[in-house]
């Protein structure tokens, strides 16, 4: 496993496997590897011939008073576990590197970066899909490998792909989790024990949610409402619980389609997200 911490280093790299004719995979990520994040190495090393995960906590995604300083890094342990998983080659930039002084281009996908949780964290989605777009030119990947728990950066990122002409495969994997039902999260590492046996309410809401809804019930008031109660007693405080269109992301007053159930909760000092797809 090769670490690369340069930005032309990696793209110089990248070049020389494409014009080898190698398919490349890459895997963003901000570190602190769980399960999640080894899901998408797994999958993402059966599908390529050479495999680049990024490691790069991204300060232009947290806003001001977010966990940019205090987000959670282990920088051995990742090593460690990505050389486990055969990746072949791991970015690990520094900030400048990224973002060098003078730099002055961000991107922005109108519509769906600014509801849901870009209404709550403004501008965390323009850092977001202006570092994937880095990474992407840095990387020269042929696919890339995306976590459907982040249902909105999921969304947002192919609408970007999709908009630009980017020749890059976007790849959605499901949610992975722990054996209760919480999805894994690097922010879980903020939750005690009692936030814990809490935190899994969001899962159970989300549940409720599509159960009353294979059982027949189609209105999202009715549906968010029994959802509303599941959260209450856990005692989660809400953000949003929506049901919308899984493109759009707009809220339906109906469903006669796809749809998906969308929950943020406060546990504790973490804020978490969940997702269902309602079929
Ligand atoms: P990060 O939170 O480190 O997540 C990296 C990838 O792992 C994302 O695609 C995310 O959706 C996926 N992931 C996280 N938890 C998961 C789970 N429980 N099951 C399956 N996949 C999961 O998301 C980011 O970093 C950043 O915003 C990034 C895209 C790297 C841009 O900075």
């Amino acid at each position: 496993m090769q670490v690369l911490t340069s930005a032309g280093a990696m793209n110089e790299k990248a070049r020389g496997l494409r014009a080898e004719r190698k398919r490349l995979g890459l895997v963003p990520t901000m570190g602190m590897f769980h399960e999640g994040h080894l899901s998408l190495m797994r999958r993402a090393r059966k599908e390529n011939d050479v495999l680049t995960v990024s490691l790069f906590v991204n300060p232009a995604q947290f806003g001001p008073g977010e966990d940019f300083e205090s987000y959670p890094r282990d920088q051995e342990a990742d090593l460690r576990k990505a050389e486990e998983e055969g990746v072949d080659l791991v970015f690990m930039p520094g900030v400048e590197e990224i973002y060098p002084p003078g730099d002055r281009t961000f991107i922005e996908v109108e519509g769906l970066s600014d509801v849901l949780c870009g209404e709550r964290r403004p501008g965390h989605f323009r850092g977001v899909t202006t570092v994937v777009a880095k990474l992407f030119a840095v990387c020269l990947p042929h696919r890339a490998y995306f976590g459907k728990k982040d249902f909105q950066q999921w969304v947002i990122i192919r609408r970007m792909v999709s908009d630009l002409r980017m020749d890059v495969e976007v790849v959605g994997c499901p949610t992975v989790r722990e054996r209760n039902g919480l999805a894994h999260s690097s922010r879980n590492f903020y939750l005690d024990d009692d936030d814990r046996a809490r935190a899994i309410g969001l899962r159970r809401a989300l549940q409720a949610v599509s159960e009353d809804f294979r059982e027949g019930r189609k209105d999202p008031p009715a549906l968010i409402g029994i959802a509303s109660k599941v959260l209450e007693a856990h005692g989660l405080r809400r953000d949003y619980l929506v049901i919308v269109h899984p493109e759009t992301l707009v809220s339906l007053d109906e469903i006669t389609g796809p749809a998906v159930v969308l929950g943020a909760v406060w546990c504790g000092k973490a804020r978490l997200i969940d997702n269902l797809e309602l079929d």
